[in-house]
């Protein structure tokens, strides 16, 4: 298993390309199975994520091919006629359960396996199952996978999620693309990745309104066509490299960012006395006086706090002036990054969903482990400035979600590369 080693203490300078987003080309990709004709995605990002659905739509009997080195993904799902989601697939990545939607609306039924918790937490499938079934799909949990049918095809429905998934809510608007009817959607997510999905969607033909805010409406239409889409910049790899000039110290100019993007997370960051400035590529960011101050976080749905970004803002937090603390309200199980920080000589006490930080003037490097992807990278922004050598070990977690890392950081000045076992 690979290693990224770290030596601490160089500031940072240069620019970070930003790739498309995962958790966008994650929902864009199982679109495909909603038309028989071939959907192109451009500023796909070269991720083990990506290679995990590739495989999965092909057990369903689509075509996927990678293109430019993993940059372009042309798909065709001409073929496709096996409604089963394996689990030996879909165990490796929860995301898979974004087929649940597109299989249902193209041949009627669909057979995916439960996902299984992950080191996060339990992810159960219910808000996904009663919006199914809400569109008059009937689904049964048998032999840990959850079997759907709706023989005479989905119907348009007023449908309200308990709370706003974002994966529940794009299985719903695929699902409701190709329903009889129209389908309003209530307590819809708002993240940039559903108004990504919906607007490819639009460009095959669907008739949806609304994505961006809490109500979505679909209207069913009989066939969607093909169409070429680039997917949106990922905001979560933009949030996780604006916080290395920050934890590190210089500037980088994080190139195809885009503010907006962001939500609650920008207040954040000049809160804690990081400057961030729109330039004509991107977003400039850099401390404002050299120090920073101590900040509360609340993860929220979008645009609140991102929870994928909760873990790399505590290790900012770590080496503040003054105690942080912050509140994990996503997910129930998103602080294992905590007693690896702590190795570092971190000052952090977690009781339950709640984690107070209290700042110290530096961490010292040392072996930590990954347990989860954003959990990974918030290990390396921690090294990037502690004093010493830090190991970050189990990095596969880290390639599921960022391209290269070390390359990145590395082409700003970091000491840091990837070390082979
Ligand atoms: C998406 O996961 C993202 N993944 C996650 O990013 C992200 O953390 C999450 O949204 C929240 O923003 C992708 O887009 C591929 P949810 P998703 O359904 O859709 C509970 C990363 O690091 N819930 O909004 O699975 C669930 O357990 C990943 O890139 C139910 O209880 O998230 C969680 O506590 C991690 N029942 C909360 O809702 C359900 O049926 C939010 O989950 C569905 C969800």
């Amino acid at each position: 298993m690979d290693k990224i080693v770290v030596q601490g203490g160089s500031p940072l300078s240069g620019s970070i390309p930003i790739a498309g987003a995962k958790n966008a080309c994650l929902a864009l990709m199982p679109a495909t199975l909603l038309s028989e004709e071939p959907l192109t995605l451009t500023n796909a990002p070269r991720l083990s994520d990506i290679r995990t659905m590739t495989t999965l739509l092909q057990s369903l009997g689509a075509e996927v091919s990678l293109m430019q080195d993993g940059k372009v993904l042309a798909l065709s799902s001409h073929g496709a006629d096996n409604p089963v989601a394996d689990y030996e697939i879909v165990r490796k990545m929860r995301a898979s359960n974004l087929v649940l939607g597109p299989l249902l609306a193209r041949h009627g039924e669909a057979v995916v396996s439960l996902p299984g918790g992950c080191a996060i937490g339990a992810r159960p499938m219910d808000i996904h199952v009663a919006a199914m079934e809400a569109l008059g799909a009937k689904v049964d949990l048998r032999d840990g996978y959850l079997h759907a049918s709706a023989p005479g095809g989905l119907k348009g429905a007023v449908v309200e999620l308990r709370f706003a998934s974002v994966g529940a809510t794009e299985n719903t608007v695929m699902a409701a693309t190709l329903a009889k009817g129209t389908t309003v959607l209530k307590n819809a997510a708002r993240e940039p990745e559903i108004v990504d999905l919906v607007r490819c969607l639009r460009a095959m033909g669907a008739q949806i309104e609304g994505e961006g805010t809490a109500t979505i409406t679909i209207q069913g239409v009989d066939r969607l066509h093909g169409a070429t889409h680039k997917v949106v910049a990922d905001r979560i790899e933009l949030g996780t490299y604006m916080l290395a000039p920050a934890i590190a110290g210089g500037e980088v100019e994080l190139l195809g960012g885009d503010l907006d993007l962001l939500g609650a997370f920008c207040e954040k960051l000049d809160e804690a006395g990081i400057s961030v400035t729109p330039t004509a590529h991107g977003i400039k960011v850099a401390r404002k006086n050299g120090r920073v101050s101590a900040v509360d976080v609340v993860t929220e749905i979008f645009p609140g706090f991102p929870t994928d970004l909760q873990a790399q803002m505590m290790a900012l937090l770590c080496t503040a002036d003054g105690v942080s603390v912050l509140e994990e309200k996503i997910f129930e199980n998103r602080f294992m990054h905590a007693p690896e920080l702590t190795r570092m000589g971190a000052n952090i006490e977690v009781h339950g969903g709640t984690a107070t930080v209290t700042g110290v003037p530096f961490l010292k490097g040392a072996p930590v482990m990954a347990t989860d992807l954003r959990a990974s990278v918030s290990l390396i922004l921690a090294g990037l400035a502690a004093e010493g050598e830090t190991v970050v070990n189990r990095v596969y977690h880290l390639d599921r979600g960022y391209e290269r890392v070390e390359d990145k950081l590395r082409a700003c000045g970091a000491k840091i590369e990837r070390v082979s076992e």
